[in-house]
């Protein structure tokens, strides 16, 4: 399977994930470069679908269509659990929080996760539903620490930015910052563990800068509501 990351509007990021002849597109709205991509590579794009349905992830189902192609709502990808390209499954795991529809994709060694987990911060909770936002994290992060974190925006250098004013002394944040590739945004779960402090509630550093503004800190939940409320 291949992933590649196309990046449209002021700093969506949607992928094609493809085998030799078929090609998923997940938040498409790169329309032109996806649209080339599939043609350079002799690529048929048989299903659309999208981490969730905000209008800048599904802006580009509709050009992208074909006879062929088949889209997919997340409520059914999460339904089906799977969508398979090529014969090679794309896992589909439900993570409620940012919207109630929200989803993100598996592969081996890529997961596109929309706007459920950024790197340096996790997705604004429209959904209201604080702690189901917090269960969903917890289940991406049960995968393989080198899985490369794949987001559905590039605000790296905002989001590195207000991690900082949280953790000037993390020098991990340095290390991210010099990875940042605007033309291939990425991350891996192992190092957002060490960089975004919604992964890293337990440390003393998160636990200090609460503090310094006086905010709820005592369980998990409060500070995992302390933060959501920083953003
Ligand atoms: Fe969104």
């Amino acid at each position: 399977m291949v992933v590649r990351q196309f990046r449209y509007g002021n700093d969506n990021l949607g992928y094609v994930v493809h085998g030799k002849t078929e090609a998923l597109a997940i938040d498409g709205g790169a329309i032109g470069p996806v649209t080339r991509y599939l043609e350079e590579n002799g690529l048929a794009l048989t299903m659309i679908t999208n981490t969730h349905s905000h209008s800048d992830h599904t802006v580009g189902n509709d050009a992208l269509m074909t006879r062929d192609t088949r889209l997919i709502t997340p409520e059914e990808a999460a339904g089906a659990g799977e969508i398979i390209v090529e014969g090679h499954s794309i896992r589909v795991i439900p993570t409620p929080g940012h919207t109630l529809d929200s989803v993100c994709f598996h592969t081996p060694g890529f997961l596109m996760a929309g706007d459920t987990l950024f790197i340096g911060k996790v997705g604004r909770c429209f959904s209201g539903r604080t702690d189901l936002l917090l269960r969903s994290i917890r289940t991406l992060m049960t995968l393989p620490g080198d899985t490369v974190l794949y987001p559905g925006h590039d605000y790296v250098e905002e989001y590195l930015g207000w991690c900082r004013t949280l953790e000037p002394k993390n020098r991990h944040l340095d290390q991210a910052m010099r990875l940042y590739d605007r033309s291939d945004v990425r991350s891996t779960l192992g190092r957002e563990k060490l960089v975004n402090p919604f992964l890293h509630m337990d440390n003393d550093d998160v636990e200090e800068a609460l503090k310094r503004r006086g905010l709820p800190r005592e369980s998990i939940g409060e500070r995992w509501n302390s933060l959501l409320g920083l953003m």
